[in-house]
């Protein structure tokens, strides 16, 4: 059987649309090169006390760096220099990152976190990038803050690689999720779950249970009708928490079920939840609408939120249409 990759689907995709230029599609290779870079390491994090990393880092004599900091560094110097970019902003740093005046001059907005689950890798669990794409709402001129936060519908792309059993890409660019499996043996993405959709009615829940104390009222609420039997599903739902959004999310889109993670009151940094709209909930919330699920925080669609600031936490509610739908029915009776 014939063998679809990454770039052969993007390229196709190019051509159906008459007014690409081909930078988008050059802008996904870039990132598909550097996720490939994060994949070789993170695979052997557990040489690094061993072997050391080698290459770049040793060369330049600096220490041997954690993983999420490096998987930051090579998004940051390779897309840095894309060409193809406005503007650039990550989990990791507080502002949005410079980029060299001779290379900014892009169409594109990336917002990434670039290792996602990282207090995993040290047990070797899975991790993975996620990002989110815009494009640059003004003409040209140097990139207001105004301009990169922008409500989630304006994505032209979202998606994750996941640093799993296998490497994954899934993306989107609106026109349905699209999944592709890296073959280390060549080196290539390849298509392995075209046109992702996720089951109207979900049989997971994914949402730290240790603390149930801090919920709100609907939380609890919710999380007590999945594991009920008064459920659609007649059963109590299963229980799947890694603890590594990404992760979480993936096995959920593909078997169906719910992530939550709530506000709470433990204190006072966590009364919008932990997660980050801008790298985190947006980028999900497309791949969920295009897979034929939802994303809300509660009351609202994730994707309809004007954001005030990069680093703007929300609570999230993302899965299966019939989940999510349950959480809004209980949060609009409170
Ligand atoms: P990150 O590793 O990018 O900081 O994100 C961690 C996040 C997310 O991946 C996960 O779902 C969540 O933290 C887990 O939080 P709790 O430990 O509070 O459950
Ligand atoms: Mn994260
Ligand atoms: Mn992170």
């Amino acid at each position: 059987m014939a063998q679809v990759t990454v770039t052969e689907q993007l390229l196709l995709h190019q051509k159906a649309s008459p007014m690409a230029t081909g930078r988008f599609t050059m802008l996904l290779n870039e990132l598909i090169l550097a996720a490939k870079i994060i994949s070789r390491e993170v695979n052997k994090a557990g040489l690094v006390n061993v072997l050391g990393f080698t290459g770049e880092i040793n060369i330049q004599g600096e220490k041997v760096k954690k993983l999420d900091e490096f998987a930051n560094s090579v998004l940051i110097h390779r897309m840095q220099r894309s060409g193809l970019l406005c503007a650039m902003s990550s989990e990791e740093n507080a502002d949005l990152i410079e980029i060299p005046d001779k290379f900014k001059h892009g169409d594109y907005i990336l917002i990434f976190d670039p290792l996602d689950g990282s207090s995993n890798i040290d047990v070797n669990v899975n991790v993975g990038t996620i990002f989110s794409i815009f494009r640059r709402t003004a003409e040209n001129g140097p990139v207001r803050l105004e301009e990169v936060l922008q409500k989630g519908s304006e994505q032209v792309a979202a998606g994750y690689f996941l640093y799993g059993t296998s490497t994954m890409m899934v993306y989107t660019t609106g026109d349905g999720v699209h999944g592709f499996t890296l073959d280390p043996s060549v080196g290539e993405f390849l298509l392995s779950h075209q046109n992702i959709m996720t089951p109207e009615d979900g049989k997971i829940y994914s949402i730290n249970e240790g603390y149930w104390n801090y919920w709100d009222e609907p939380t609890r609420e919710v999380v007590s009708y999945f594991k009920s039997s008064a459920n659609t599903q007649k059963k109590p739902y299963s229980s799947r928490y890694i603890g590594s959004l990404v992760s979480d999310f993936h096995r959920n889109l593909i078997y169906g079920g719910i992530f939550l993670y709530p506000k709470d009151h433990r204190d006072s940094k966590r009364t919008s939840g932990k997660l980050r709209l801008l790298c985190e909930a947006n980028p999900l919330a497309f791949v969920i609408e295009q897979a034929g699920g939802l994303a809300i925080d509660g009351q609202n669609r994730i994707l309809d939120i004007e954001p005030c600031e990069l680093h703007q936490r929300v609570p999230l509610f993302i899965g299966s249409k019939n989940d999510v739908l349950k959480v809004k029915e209980l949060y609009g009776k409170s």
